[in-house]
Protein backbone atom coordinates (compact mmCIF):
# COMPACT_ATOMS: atom_id res chain seq x y z
CA UNK A 1 0.00 0.00 0.00
CA UNK A 2 1.61 3.09 -1.02
CA UNK A 3 2.45 5.55 1.80
CA UNK A 4 2.07 9.46 1.23
CA UNK A 5 4.30 11.91 2.96
CA UNK A 6 5.26 12.37 6.27
CA UNK A 7 2.93 14.28 8.48
CA UNK A 8 4.34 14.26 11.75
CA UNK A 9 6.80 11.97 13.68
CA UNK A 10 6.28 11.37 17.16
CA UNK A 11 8.29 9.58 19.98
CA UNK A 12 6.64 6.01 18.97
CA UNK A 13 5.27 6.22 15.86
CA UNK A 14 5.07 8.02 12.42
CA UNK A 15 2.20 9.01 10.38
CA UNK A 16 1.84 9.41 6.38
CA UNK A 17 -0.18 10.27 4.61
CA UNK A 18 -2.31 7.29 3.80
CA UNK A 19 -3.77 5.79 0.45
CA UNK A 20 -7.04 7.75 0.15
CA UNK A 21 -7.98 11.25 1.62
CA UNK A 22 -9.13 10.94 5.17
CA UNK A 23 -6.57 8.05 5.82
CA UNK A 24 -3.16 8.08 7.48
CA UNK A 25 -0.64 5.16 7.89
CA UNK A 26 0.81 4.72 10.97
CA UNK A 27 4.32 3.68 11.20
CA UNK A 28 5.32 1.86 14.53
CA UNK A 29 8.73 2.74 15.75
CA UNK A 30 11.13 0.77 17.84
CA UNK A 31 11.68 4.01 19.57
CA UNK A 32 11.22 3.37 23.40
CA UNK A 33 11.18 7.02 25.25
CA UNK A 34 10.04 7.67 29.11
CA UNK A 35 10.00 10.42 31.54
CA UNK A 36 9.18 12.90 28.53
CA UNK A 37 11.90 11.84 26.18
CA UNK A 38 14.72 11.94 28.96
CA UNK A 39 15.51 8.26 28.58
CA UNK A 40 15.40 7.35 25.60
CA UNK A 41 16.29 3.58 23.08
CA UNK A 42 15.83 1.79 19.97
CA UNK A 43 14.36 -2.06 20.78
CA UNK A 44 14.55 -4.40 17.85
CA UNK A 45 11.23 -5.71 17.83
CA UNK A 46 8.79 -3.30 19.91
CA UNK A 47 7.42 -1.60 16.32
CA UNK A 48 6.40 -4.74 15.13
CA UNK A 49 4.81 -6.34 18.37
CA UNK A 50 3.02 -2.76 19.47
CA UNK A 51 1.28 -2.58 15.91
CA UNK A 52 0.47 -6.13 16.08
CA UNK A 53 -1.08 -5.79 19.44
CA UNK A 54 -2.64 -2.57 19.06
CA UNK A 55 -4.35 -3.81 15.54
CA UNK A 56 -5.56 -6.85 17.42
CA UNK A 57 -7.53 -4.89 20.26
CA UNK A 58 -8.82 -1.67 18.30
CA UNK A 59 -10.59 -4.88 15.96
CA UNK A 60 -11.48 -6.30 19.13
CA UNK A 61 -13.38 -3.15 20.59
CA UNK A 62 -14.68 -2.69 16.83
CA UNK A 63 -16.34 -5.69 17.28
CA UNK A 64 -18.24 -5.00 20.63
CA UNK A 65 -19.15 -1.88 19.07
CA UNK A 66 -16.45 0.58 20.37
CA UNK A 67 -15.85 3.13 17.19
CA UNK A 68 -12.16 3.09 16.22
CA UNK A 69 -9.53 4.83 13.50
CA UNK A 70 -8.37 1.02 12.87
CA UNK A 71 -9.18 0.42 9.50
CA UNK A 72 -6.73 -2.27 8.80
CA UNK A 73 -2.91 -3.82 9.65
CA UNK A 74 -1.21 -3.19 6.43
CA UNK A 75 2.42 -5.09 6.97
CA UNK A 76 4.53 -5.96 10.11
CA UNK A 77 5.09 -2.17 11.05
CA UNK A 78 2.31 -0.35 9.51
CA UNK A 79 -1.80 0.15 9.82
CA UNK A 80 -4.27 2.12 8.11
CA UNK A 81 -6.38 4.43 10.18
CA UNK A 82 -8.71 7.15 9.86
CA UNK A 83 -7.62 10.48 10.26
CA UNK A 84 -9.16 12.39 12.73
CA UNK A 85 -8.52 15.48 14.81
CA UNK A 86 -7.00 14.62 17.78
CA UNK A 87 -8.54 15.61 20.66
CA UNK A 88 -5.52 17.06 22.89
CA UNK A 89 -7.15 15.38 26.31
CA UNK A 90 -5.31 12.20 26.81
CA UNK A 91 -7.57 9.94 29.05
CA UNK A 92 -6.20 7.66 32.10
CA UNK A 93 -8.02 4.89 33.25
CA UNK A 94 -6.97 3.18 36.21
CA UNK A 95 -7.99 0.02 38.36
CA UNK A 96 -5.00 -0.75 40.74
CA UNK A 97 -2.66 2.39 41.73
CA UNK A 98 0.84 2.41 40.23
CA UNK A 99 2.80 5.30 38.40
CA UNK A 100 1.92 8.79 38.91
CA UNK A 101 -0.83 8.20 40.87
CA UNK A 102 1.62 7.00 43.73
CA UNK A 103 4.09 9.49 43.34
CA UNK A 104 1.30 12.16 43.42
CA UNK A 105 -0.96 10.76 46.11
CA UNK A 106 1.02 9.02 48.27
CA UNK A 107 -0.78 5.93 47.19
CA UNK A 108 0.77 2.46 47.83
CA UNK A 109 1.72 0.80 44.61
CA UNK A 110 -1.05 -1.99 43.89
CA UNK A 111 -3.86 -0.73 46.01
CA UNK A 112 -7.02 -1.83 44.32
CA UNK A 113 -9.09 1.37 43.84
CA UNK A 114 -12.54 1.49 45.03
CA UNK A 115 -13.92 1.79 41.25
CA UNK A 116 -12.20 2.98 38.70
CA UNK A 117 -10.66 6.24 38.20
CA UNK A 118 -10.71 8.56 35.36
CA UNK A 119 -7.76 11.22 34.79
CA UNK A 120 -7.22 13.84 32.01
CA UNK A 121 -3.63 14.80 31.20
CA UNK A 122 -3.15 17.51 28.84
CA UNK A 123 -1.46 16.75 25.52
CA UNK A 124 1.19 18.80 25.44
CA UNK A 125 4.98 17.65 26.12
CA UNK A 126 6.48 21.30 26.35
CA UNK A 127 4.61 20.99 29.53
CA UNK A 128 4.55 17.62 30.66
CA UNK A 129 1.19 16.62 29.55
CA UNK A 130 0.08 18.27 32.80
CA UNK A 131 -3.27 16.55 35.17
CA UNK A 132 -6.36 18.37 34.21
CA UNK A 133 -9.64 18.62 35.80
CA UNK A 134 -12.92 18.10 33.32
CA UNK A 135 -13.11 21.47 34.16
CA UNK A 136 -10.00 22.72 32.75
CA UNK A 137 -10.74 20.55 29.43
CA UNK A 138 -14.39 22.46 28.55
CA UNK A 139 -13.33 26.01 29.99
CA UNK A 140 -9.75 25.46 27.70
CA UNK A 141 -12.35 24.42 24.93
CA UNK A 142 -10.35 20.75 24.26
CA UNK A 143 -13.11 19.36 24.01
CA UNK A 144 -17.03 20.17 24.97
CA UNK A 145 -19.38 18.21 27.59
CA UNK A 146 -20.86 15.80 25.26
CA UNK A 147 -17.35 14.93 23.45
CA UNK A 148 -16.29 14.26 26.97
CA UNK A 149 -19.36 12.24 28.25
CA UNK A 150 -18.49 10.08 24.83
CA UNK A 151 -15.16 9.89 25.64
CA UNK A 152 -15.52 8.72 29.33
CA UNK A 153 -18.49 6.48 28.17
CA UNK A 154 -16.06 4.60 25.59
CA UNK A 155 -13.09 4.63 28.38
CA UNK A 156 -15.70 2.23 30.74
CA UNK A 157 -16.64 0.42 28.34
CA UNK A 158 -13.13 -0.55 26.81
CA UNK A 159 -12.45 -0.83 30.48
CA UNK A 160 -14.60 -3.80 31.42
CA UNK A 161 -13.77 -5.37 28.21
CA UNK A 162 -10.45 -5.19 28.41
CA UNK A 163 -9.93 -6.56 31.98
CA UNK A 164 -11.68 -9.29 31.04
CA UNK A 165 -9.60 -10.34 28.00
CA UNK A 166 -6.40 -9.64 30.30
CA UNK A 167 -7.69 -11.46 33.49
CA UNK A 168 -8.47 -14.69 30.58
CA UNK A 169 -4.66 -14.52 29.91
CA UNK A 170 -3.37 -13.99 33.17
CA UNK A 171 -2.33 -10.65 33.63
CA UNK A 172 -3.88 -7.52 35.37
CA UNK A 173 -5.04 -4.75 33.47
CA UNK A 174 -3.79 -1.95 35.91
CA UNK A 175 -4.53 1.21 34.32
CA UNK A 176 -4.10 2.40 30.67
CA UNK A 177 -4.28 5.47 28.16
CA UNK A 178 -6.80 6.83 25.48
CA UNK A 179 -6.58 8.99 22.79
CA UNK A 180 -9.58 9.95 20.88
CA UNK A 181 -9.95 12.11 17.62
CA UNK A 182 -13.24 13.99 16.03
CA UNK A 183 -14.30 13.06 12.37
CA UNK A 184 -17.33 14.72 10.23
CA UNK A 185 -19.56 12.86 7.76
CA UNK A 186 -20.94 15.22 4.88
CA UNK A 187 -23.98 16.30 7.07
CA UNK A 188 -21.52 17.53 9.41
CA UNK A 189 -22.38 15.31 11.74
CA UNK A 190 -19.23 14.66 14.91
CA UNK A 191 -18.23 11.37 15.47
CA UNK A 192 -15.62 10.59 18.19
CA UNK A 193 -13.56 7.97 17.72
CA UNK A 194 -10.62 6.31 19.99
CA UNK A 195 -7.62 6.54 17.89
CA UNK A 196 -3.93 6.12 18.36
CA UNK A 197 -2.79 3.28 19.94
CA UNK A 198 -3.48 0.57 22.52
CA UNK A 199 -0.25 -1.51 23.44
CA UNK A 200 2.17 -2.50 26.36
CA UNK A 201 3.14 1.23 26.04
CA UNK A 202 -0.10 2.40 27.08
CA UNK A 203 -1.17 0.38 29.38
CA UNK A 204 0.48 -1.41 32.57
CA UNK A 205 0.31 -4.98 32.82
CA UNK A 206 1.19 -7.18 36.01
CA UNK A 207 0.97 -11.20 35.52
CA UNK A 208 -1.66 -12.48 37.48
CA UNK A 209 0.32 -14.91 39.59
CA UNK A 210 4.09 -13.60 39.69
CA UNK A 211 3.20 -9.84 40.13
CA UNK A 212 6.01 -9.70 36.76
CA UNK A 213 5.21 -6.51 34.68
CA UNK A 214 5.30 -6.88 30.81
CA UNK A 215 4.74 -3.67 30.29
CA UNK A 216 6.75 -0.39 29.39
CA UNK A 217 7.65 -0.28 32.92
CA UNK A 218 10.34 -2.64 32.16
CA UNK A 219 12.17 0.13 30.20
CA UNK A 220 11.09 3.07 32.72
CA UNK A 221 12.68 1.19 35.78
CA UNK A 222 15.37 -1.44 34.31
CA UNK A 223 12.86 -4.14 35.46
CA UNK A 224 14.15 -6.56 32.67
CA UNK A 225 13.97 -7.12 28.61
CA UNK A 226 11.32 -4.84 27.01
CA UNK A 227 10.67 -7.23 24.06
CA UNK A 228 10.07 -10.43 26.45
CA UNK A 229 7.48 -8.71 28.22
CA UNK A 230 5.95 -7.75 24.82
CA UNK A 231 6.17 -10.86 23.40
CA UNK A 232 4.61 -12.39 26.32
CA UNK A 233 1.95 -10.44 25.92
CA UNK A 234 1.43 -11.05 22.31
CA UNK A 235 2.04 -14.67 22.75
CA UNK A 236 -0.48 -14.87 25.66
CA UNK A 237 -3.30 -12.56 23.27
CA UNK A 238 -2.54 -15.94 20.39
CA UNK A 239 -1.16 -13.22 18.40
CA UNK A 240 2.93 -15.10 17.76
CA UNK A 241 4.26 -18.11 18.04
CA UNK A 242 5.32 -19.38 21.80
CA UNK A 243 9.06 -19.35 20.14
CA UNK A 244 8.34 -15.30 19.74
CA UNK A 245 9.25 -13.32 16.67
CA UNK A 246 13.08 -12.25 17.35
CA UNK A 247 15.99 -14.27 16.27
CA UNK A 248 19.51 -13.08 17.02
CA UNK A 249 18.47 -9.92 18.88
CA UNK A 250 16.63 -8.89 15.31
CA UNK A 251 13.25 -9.23 14.18
CA UNK A 252 12.50 -12.78 12.41
CA UNK A 253 10.97 -10.85 9.30
CA UNK A 254 9.19 -13.84 7.58
CA UNK A 255 7.47 -14.44 10.78
CA UNK A 256 6.54 -11.23 11.70
CA UNK A 257 5.59 -10.52 7.53
CA UNK A 258 3.03 -13.35 7.86
CA UNK A 259 1.64 -11.60 11.44
CA UNK A 260 -0.08 -8.75 9.32
CA UNK A 261 -2.29 -10.71 7.28
CA UNK A 262 -4.59 -11.84 9.99
CA UNK A 263 -6.57 -8.95 10.79
CA UNK A 264 -10.15 -7.70 9.11
CA UNK A 265 -11.04 -4.84 7.57
CA UNK A 266 -13.57 -3.51 9.49
CA UNK A 267 -13.94 0.23 7.89
CA UNK A 268 -16.60 -1.06 5.23
CA UNK A 269 -19.16 -2.70 7.75
CA UNK A 270 -18.74 0.21 10.23
CA UNK A 271 -21.48 1.90 12.16
CA UNK A 272 -20.58 4.95 13.59
CA UNK A 273 -22.64 6.87 16.40
CA UNK A 274 -22.44 10.44 15.97
CA UNK A 275 -23.10 12.28 19.22
CA UNK A 276 -26.33 13.94 19.69
CA UNK A 277 -26.02 17.04 20.72
CA UNK A 278 -29.39 18.03 21.42
CA UNK A 279 -29.57 19.21 24.83
CA UNK A 280 -31.55 16.42 27.27
CA UNK A 281 -35.30 17.11 27.56
CA UNK A 282 -36.54 18.25 30.60
CA UNK A 283 -38.82 14.86 32.49
N1 LIG B 1 -6.08 8.60 13.60
C1 LIG B 1 -5.24 9.59 13.87
N2 LIG B 1 -5.28 10.74 13.16
C2 LIG B 1 -4.43 11.77 13.42
N3 LIG B 1 -3.49 11.73 14.39
C3 LIG B 1 -3.40 10.61 15.14
C4 LIG B 1 -4.27 9.49 14.91
N4 LIG B 1 -3.94 8.53 15.82
C5 LIG B 1 -2.94 9.03 16.57
N5 LIG B 1 -2.59 10.27 16.17
C6 LIG B 1 -1.53 11.15 16.72
O1 LIG B 1 -0.32 10.67 16.16
C7 LIG B 1 0.75 10.82 17.04
C8 LIG B 1 1.33 9.44 17.26
O2 LIG B 1 2.63 9.48 17.46
P1 LIG B 1 3.32 9.13 18.85
O3 LIG B 1 2.45 8.28 19.70
O4 LIG B 1 4.67 8.68 18.53
O5 LIG B 1 3.33 10.60 19.46
P2 LIG B 1 4.00 11.07 20.79
O6 LIG B 1 5.46 11.18 20.65
O7 LIG B 1 3.41 10.24 21.89
O8 LIG B 1 3.50 12.54 20.83
P3 LIG B 1 2.18 13.21 21.25
O9 LIG B 1 2.56 13.92 22.51
O10 LIG B 1 1.81 14.12 20.11
O11 LIG B 1 1.16 12.12 21.48
C9 LIG B 1 0.18 11.40 18.33
O12 LIG B 1 0.35 12.80 18.34
C10 LIG B 1 -1.30 11.05 18.22
O13 LIG B 1 -2.11 11.94 18.92
MG1 LIG C 1 2.04 8.59 21.82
Amino acid sequence: MARGKKIYEGKAKTLYEGPEPGTIIQYFKDDATAFNGEKHASIAGKGVLNNRISAHLMTQLESIGVPTHFMKQVNMREQLVRKVEIIPIELVMRNIAAGSLCKRLGVKEGTVLSRPLVEYYYKDDSLGDPLVGEDHCMVMGWADPYELEEMVNMAWRINDYLNGLFAGIGLRLVDFKLEFGRVWDEDGNLYVLLADEICPDTCRLWDTKTGEKMDKDRFRFDLGDLVEGYQYVAEKLGLIPESGIMQDGSVDEKLAEKLSNIENELASARKLRSINKAKPRKA
